[in-house]
């Protein structure tokens, strides 16, 4: 897992993690002491998110954008608000900060 110091504040990463039953890539984004978490899976065609293993793409508008195919999604909600899958949105999964440790809790 990571640290929440480990992850820059408006920053992203991706951590492999256990989502229902299965091992997943999970993206991270880190929002002051908030952090939200999505399945690294891009709603348009099932591509991963980043260009290259934790490395996304962040427009001058903060949103996150798919190295595939340039579909950039808001990163409260993760609804993708321009590019082919306009309207659908990433696969949230559950997580949460304890002491100081960002934890998948999909249990
Ligand atoms: S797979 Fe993400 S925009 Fe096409």
């Amino acid at each position: 897992m990571i640290a929440l110091a480990d992850l820059p504040d408006g920053g992203f990463a991706e951590v492999e993690a256990e989502v229902d039953g299965a091992p997943e890539s999970v993206l991270l984004h880190r929002e002051g002491g908030a952090v939200r978490a999505w399945l690294n899976i891009c709603p348009h065609a099932g591509r991963r998110l980043d260009w290259a293993p934790g490395q996304f793409l962040k427009s001058k508008e903060g949103h996150l954008v798919c190295a595939a195919h340039g579909a950039s999604f808001e990163t409260v909600e993760g609804v993708c608000v321009a590019g082919p899958c306009k309207g659908e949105r990433l696969r949230a999964v559950p997580v949460r900060v304890r002491d100081g440790e960002v934890v998948i809790a999909t249990a």
